[in-house]
């Protein structure tokens, strides 16, 4: 996810563009720049590292004077956090800022070097603004619509063109555009925060249109050249509500941008099949004979999830540690073994440490990571990005989830290398990696208000189980420390075919137990354990498939789930259990974005 602005009008642009840009650092904030027309032409500052940055090269260098310009903040996909790197791009007589990811930048780049051009940044966005100037012959509008024909993948583009300084051009698919109108100015913008100081209204374009943003007017065109008409909306929000997306915190907001997060983590990797998946990112076939999976928090947890469908589908054995446990544990690796690390933030200290114990030993490391050049994405043999955007929330919703699609997608592409699943199956887990997204924004289209009611029945309580078997202890770990985190009510995660090895003696009368059954191998044995919790009072949620869960009175609750391939149900299953977390932390009034004693990357020991 990125930041984009524009401005033209009367007033100096590099101001605007820096204070829209400065209300959308919570969109990325790894590099920022910006370009303004002046007397002596176009002009651009741009650098690497947070909005302070950018500010302190334009109070040193001076800021371009000018009055009309585009802006960026961004959050790397492609190509490291770099001067270079960051935005806007200017190739030719065209100038660009990207928010989103072309798919296809692989195949267009190789089109376009063969025909002379040449790159200099390592990013999916100079192949947009390289093929744009390639098609430019004078006519913008010519040159953008031949463009999208050849682009695919996600994107907002603000252009300049060199020859044409009173217009700015916008167009978007699948990211986010608005442009906002004043007297006599007008904006674009990732988001309405960028602009709300100057304005309240705005318009919206649909996917495809072209908007021309002039002084004294805007004109939005479709792929035809039609003009279109345009409702004009005018925002209530306040700043800082605007920056959630008008949810009350960041964790919702990341909560219900999963099916898009998981569609930018997904639709990349499954353009050539499923022995393609990855191809990108790693080249040789997964030799290894035994994998380390070492993480900590809920990016262990997504590491079980990994666990077992890994050994399922590949018949690799996989071994789940917790970082901080591993490290000083002297533990067993040898040749053959290769290491992933998962971590959003790319900088948990007992992470990386793991990660350099491995590599000291020789072991190949791959590495999950959601922020593009951190630490461990750098020391990493191997680097697959989850592209989730920037997580404001301390507590992980979308980072887990892509963190999970991608293991789901290791696992299949090392089933297909190691033909331990026929081609029949590897194309049902293909096309419902495929559908995925769809499922994840069917529960959150018809189900959160049942969530928000169980989570204010039990919101006094002072225990709450989670109880699972396989795949779906893996995903009660996650929905336990979901709960705990931010509601700051105790709660245990337990395999169900342990809690009467001890931990049942603590079910009393009406004490929560949220039972979940995903796997149908294992559903009759999960459904005898939650017999047991009932038959001591418990007040049983039962977590299933849709049209699964049996006539019966094991279970006070249900929360029914839309159904995919079993191997990927954890991914539709965990939203409930965020949910309910959440719901949970906002009527105990908790601080839900930021939990008491927690920091989003533990950087120390
Ligand atoms: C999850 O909600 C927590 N914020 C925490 O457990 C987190 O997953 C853990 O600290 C690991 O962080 P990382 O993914 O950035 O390495």
């Amino acid at each position: 996810m990125c930041g984009i602005v524009g401005y033209i009008g009367n007033k100096q642009a590099a101001d605007i563009l820096v204070e829209g840009l400065s209300r959308l650092e919570y969109r990325g904030y790894d590099s920022a720049g910006i370009a303004v027309y002046g007397e002596d032409g176009l002009k651009i500052v741009k650098t690497m590292g947070r909005m302070d940055d950018l500010r302190k090269n334009l109070n040193e260098f001076g800021k371009p004077v000018g009055s009309v310009g585009i802006g960026h903040t961004r959050w790397a996909t492609h190509g490291e956090p770099s001067d270079i790197n960051s935005h806007p791009h200017k190739i030719g007589r065209v100038t660009l800022v990207h928010n989103g990811i072309i798919e296809n930048y692989v195949t267009l780049k190789k089109a376009l070097a063969d025909a002379g051009r040449t790159f200099i940044s390592s990013t999916d966005t100079e192949v947009a603004v390289q093929l744009i100037d390639s098609l430019y012959n004078g006519d913008p509008l010519a040159a953008i619509t031949a463009a999208l024909e050849q682009l695919h993948g996600s994107y907002a583009f603000g252009i300049l063109f060199d020859d044409i300084p009173d217009t700015i051009y916008a167009v978007r698919k699948d990211s986010p555009l608005v442009v906002g109108l004043g007297e006599g100015e007008n904006f674009i913008a990732s988001d309405i925060p960028a602009v709300l100081k100057y304005t309240r209204e705005y318009i919206l374009i649909e996917e495809k249109e072209i908007a021309i943003i002039r002084r004294d007017g805007v004109k939005i065109l479709d792929v035809k050249g039609n003009e279109i008409k345009k409702d004009t909306f005018k925002a209530s929000w306040d700043i800082e509500a605007a920056e959630k997306g008008g949810y009350p915190h960041f964790m919702l907001k990341e909560i219900h941008e999963q099916p898009k997060t998981l569609r930018a983590t997904i639709s990349p990797r499954l353009q050539n099949g499923p022995a393609g998946i990855l191809k990108e990112e790693i080249d040789d076939t997964l030799k290894m004979e035994r994998l380390l999976i070492v993480a900590c928090g809920s990016a262990m947890h997504t590491g079980l999830l990994g666990k077992n469908a890994i050994e399922k589908l590949a018949r690799v054995p996989v071994d789940v540690h917790i970082a901080s446990e591993f490290r000083y544990s002297d533990p067993i690796m040898k040749q053959g073994d290769a290491m992933i690390i998962i971590s959003q933030s790319g900088e948990t200290a007992d992470s990386i440490a793991a990660l350099r114990l491995a590599k000291q030993r020789g072991i190949p490391v791959y590495a999950i990571v959601n922020v593009v050049g951190s630490t461990i994405a750098r020391e990493a043999d191997y680097v697959i990005y989850t592209w989730a955007g920037p997580e404001i929330a301390v507590a992980t919703t979308k980072a887990y989830s892509a963190q999970a699609a991608t293991l789901y997608m290791l696992a299949l592409r090392m089933a297909v290398d190691r033909k331990t699943i026929s081609d029949e199956r590897a194309n049902q887990l293909f096309n419902a990696l495929n559908e995925l997204p769809d499922k994840v924004a069917e529960i959150l289209d018809n189900n959160m208000a049942h969530y928000e009611k169980l989570a204010a029945m039990n919101k006094d309580v002072h225990d709450l189980f989670y109880i699972g078997r396989g795949q779906d202890y893996a995903l009660c770990c996650e929905g336990s420390l979901k709960l705990k985190e931010i509601s700051y009510m105790h709660s245990e995660a337990y395999a169900a075919g342990e809690l009467k090895h001890g931990t049942i003696s603590l079910v009393t009368e009406g004490v929560p137990v949220v039972a979940v059954a995903t796997d149908d191998s294992i559903t009759e044995k999960t459904i005898s354990n939650i017999k047991e919790v009932k038959a001591r009072g418990a007040f049983v949620i039962y977590v299933c498939k849709k049209g699964a869960a049996a006539e019966g009175d094991f279970y006070d609750a249900l929360i029914e789930l839309p159904v995919t391939d079993e191997v990927l149900m954890p991914i539709v299953a965990i939203v409930p259990l965020q949910s309910y977390a959440y719901y949970t932390a906002v009527c105990k009034g908790c601080d839900v974005d930021k939990p008491r004693n927690l920091a989003k990357s533990v950087t120390v020991e």
